[in-house]
């Protein structure tokens, strides 16, 4: 007997992510300007910084043991501590969290897969912005759960457009099964915007006021909030949440300091915090040890704030010549706008509307032959969403030097010209 392979129903729903490919493409012609990954800058990776903190753990025997044993499923205690202490000192002391409500993961990433595992069964329903993360998108279908989107603009979700949303799902009663809101309020993963104060709070309110069946959570993934080129800090989304039961909080190292140490928390309404534990006992029970307590002594040291004070520098460096490029380029053409983001990693670009994106289309294949690579924004759409974005694209700006960004857009602007007249 040999019977075919048959991958499972899970395995089945995460095929076909379109991150890989655009990566692979990347990786195929090293000429090709990616404004496509979503990378942070290699030539600020914090060499010096993390030699240092790894001298230090290694002058302590006993420690140097401590960082090369098992951990706990929730994380190295201090760096947990320093998680909490940090959020306080950003947020205020009245929002100071319970330790037993931080958790340490893999990356934030793993933060987010593990609350929506603990959240969703298959056909259940998550409310994400049009557009959003497209890699959360991705874990959405693997999970089998079905991922409705919410019209945004450049505040992020708006508040209304959720309302009708929630109440045209009880009107047809899948009410029940909508378990959370995903948003990413800083700016955000793909359009750069950052949702102020007010539309935190009114997002939160709606997800206490319809959570008839069950208790709907809001997930804030703040990966970007540390990287702020311009204005004041706005509080965490967690601040809207009085009661600490509904807003979950995803945070991360990788893209303030490192994403290869994959160092990311989560701070969970108490009623997660056992479902996410367990979660993670059959996966990892603990994520990998040493670089946790890496992280702790990065931050201990004071190295960390001294190191993100250099990347936002360099950052908003690279950002001003995004900008400056579509100035330049992108506004000679008829129906092309972008948005003006004052930190993260992104610059997000509408088309007219009858110009597609998309991988099959003209422009994707023209933008390749002239020599750079884009995020096709259609990516970023929910499935069950009223707007495609079929006309829109994300450009990157972590990875690529001032002058090849700019370049880049230039050559953008050319392949734009070609296929649209
Ligand atoms: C919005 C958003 N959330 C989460 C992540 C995951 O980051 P990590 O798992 O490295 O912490 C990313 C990475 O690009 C992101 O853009």
């Amino acid at each position: 007997m040999n019977a075919d392979f048959h991958p499972s129903q899970r395995a089945q729903w995460a095929r076909g992510q379109p991150i890989s490919r655009l990566m692979a493409r990347a990786l195929e012609d090293p000429e090709l300007i990616s404004l496509a990954a979503g990378f942070v800058d290699n030539q600020t990776l914090p060499v010096l910084p993390v030699r240092q903190a790894m001298e230090q753990l290694w002058t302590d025997p006993r420690a140097a043991r401590a960082a090369l044993q098992y951990g706990t499923t929730v994380g190295y205690p201090p760096l947990r501590e320093i998680v909490r202490e940090r959020s306080r000192q950003v947020d205020g002391p009245e929002h100071t969290v319970p330790l037993e409500r931080v958790v340490i993961t893999a990356g934030s990433n793993q933060l987010l897969h593990l609350v929506t595992e603990s959240l969703v069964d298959p056909g259940d329903v998550v409310l994400c912005a049009a557009p959003t993360y497209f890699v959360y998108l991705g874990m959405l279908s693997g999970l089998g759960a079905r991922a409705v989107g919410v019209a945004s603009d450049a505040e992020g979700m708006i508040p209304e457009a959720l309302e009708e949303q929630l109440k045209y799902l009880k009107s047809t009663d899948q009410l029940a099964r909508v378990k959370a809101i995903y948003l990413v309020p800083y700016f955000d993963n793909p359009a750069g915007v950052t949702m102020p104060l007010e539309r935190r709070a009114a997002v939160v309110e709606l997800a206490k006021r319809w959570s008839h069946f069950t208790r709907i959570q809001v997930i804030a993934d703040e990966a970007y909030r540390e990287l702020r080129y311009q204005g004041q800090d706005v509080p965490g989304t967690q601040v809207c949440d009085v009661e600490g039961d509904t807003v979950v909080v995803a945070g991360t190292f990788s893209k303030s300091f490192s994403p290869g140490i994959r160092v990311g928390w989560g701070v969970l309404p108490p009623d997660l915090v056992a479902p996410v534990k367990d979660q993670k006992g059959n996966v990892d029970f603990g994520s990998p040890n040493f670089n946790q307590h890496l992280m702790a002594k990065v931050l201990e040291m004071g190295l960390f704030e001294t190191h993100l004070e250099s990347l936002r520098a360099g950052y908003q460096a690279k950002l001003a010549s995004l900008l400056s490029a579509a100035a330049e380029h992108l506004s000679r053409l008829d129906g092309v706008t972008w948005l003006r983001p004052t930190g993260g990693l992104y610059v997000w670009v509408c088309l007219p509307p009858e110009t597609a994106t998309g991988p099959d289309g003209r422009l994707f294949s023209q933008a390749i032959r002239e020599g750079v690579l884009y995020v096709p924004g259609e990516y970023c759409f929910p499935v069950e969403s009223r707007e495609t974005g079929q006309n829109t694209l994300r450009l990157s700006f972590g990875v690529q030097s001032c002058e090849r960004i700019a370049l880049g857009v230039e050559k953008l602007a050319q392949a734009m010209r070609g296929v649209m007249g």
